[in-house]
């Protein structure tokens, strides 16, 4: 299998990819793809995990984290944004003009204007009204909860109630001269422990990039992915022989054999082979994969699910 490939978590990954797919069959590249595919959801309110539709912390401030890799000796990231609603951009930013692979906090917001990149409100309507509902209410991290549900719409968490918020647009795309990219944009986790950081900024849990083998990228609660290694681990299974399902499935098994988890807690990996195959896995249902290629434009359910709920 060969030619121009993006896959992306999560259904919405179709509006980046709609956004990103003329450039790259244009020659463009996958880096700036990858890039792409994630600012849409950043800029998008509709998205209830990623950028300034996300989800606030438990005090109402939203902060984000993003990251972005070609191969182990060009990646960026970013942690705690609290001024940009651009992650991906400031991580990219930090691979290209730094030595360094990871900012954080403020000063990676003012690392941001320092590139020239503008401040913008990070809370969007739907966000403050999320967070000022759960003020009179009884819902999230206190909650029974429930696993995130994919929808056209966005939205992965329709019931205000009943969850604690926690997802990502991960996405690995191959460019026209073969070269791999992935890029990561979460708001983490809704009504977080402020300053908590999940996986998805974290080069090799929530994304990795192995030129000569492939690519994965993990959405779902980030602490059991980071407990693993998640997405470095999935490659090194490729590398190693693993089909990219096979690779997906391996990681997930070992988060479950490592303990018991939450039922508002699930994974999902996703994984790209540098010939152009890929594979996902979830640990329950809920969860599709966004794929864009020359004959295909659609979310699909993934390859393997290891629960019944
Ligand atoms: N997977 C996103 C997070 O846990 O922050």
């Amino acid at each position: 299998m060969s030619g121009e490939i993006i896959v992306s978590t999560w259904s919405f990954g179709r509006r980046g990819h709609d956004a990103a797919w003329g450039a790259l069959v244009d020659g463009g590249s996958s880096l700036d793809a990858v890039e792409k595919v994630c600012r849409v959801a950043e800029d998008d309110p509709e998205i209830d995990s990623v950028g300034w539709g996300g989800r606030p912390d438990r005090d109402g401030r939203m902060t984000l984290d993003g990251c972005i890799m070609l191969d182990p000796r060009q990646c960026g990231s970013v942690a705690c944004v609290e001024r940009h609603r651009h992650p991906v951009s400031m991580a990219r930013q930090v691979m290209e003009r730094t030595d360094h692979v990871m900012l954080v906090g403020p000063l990676a917001d003012d690392f941001a204007n320092a590139c020239g990149m503008p401040e913008e409100p990070l809370l969007a309507p739907s966000a403050r009204a999320a967070f000022d509902a759960r003020q009179v209410g009884d819902g999230g991290a206190g909650g029974a909860g429930a696993p995130p549900i994919d929808s056209p719409s966005g939205a992965l968490f329709p019931d205000e109630q009943r969850w604690r918020h926690h997802d990502t647009i991960g996405t690995l795309a191959i460019d026209g001269r073969g070269v791999l990219a992935g890029a990561c944009s979460t708001s983490g986790m809704a009504w977080k422990v402020p300053g908590r950081v999940g996986d998805s900024p974290i080069i090799g849990h929530g994304l990795y990039v192995r030129p000569q083998v492939g690519a994965a990228t993990g959405t779902g609660t980030g602490e059991l992915v980071m407990g693993e290694c998640g997405s470095f681990l999935a490659v090194e299974r490729m590398a190693m022989g693993d089909s990219p399902t096979e690779a997906c499935v391996h990681v997930l098994k070992r988060i479950l054999d490592a303990g018991p988890i939450e039922s508002h807690e699930t994974v999902a990996m996703l994984a790209l082979r540098e010939d152009g195959v890929w594979g996902s896995a979830s640990i329950r249902p809920g969860y599709r994969t966004s794929v864009r290629r020359h004959d295909q434009d659609e979310a699909l359910e993934p390859h393997v699910v290891l629960l019944e709920r």
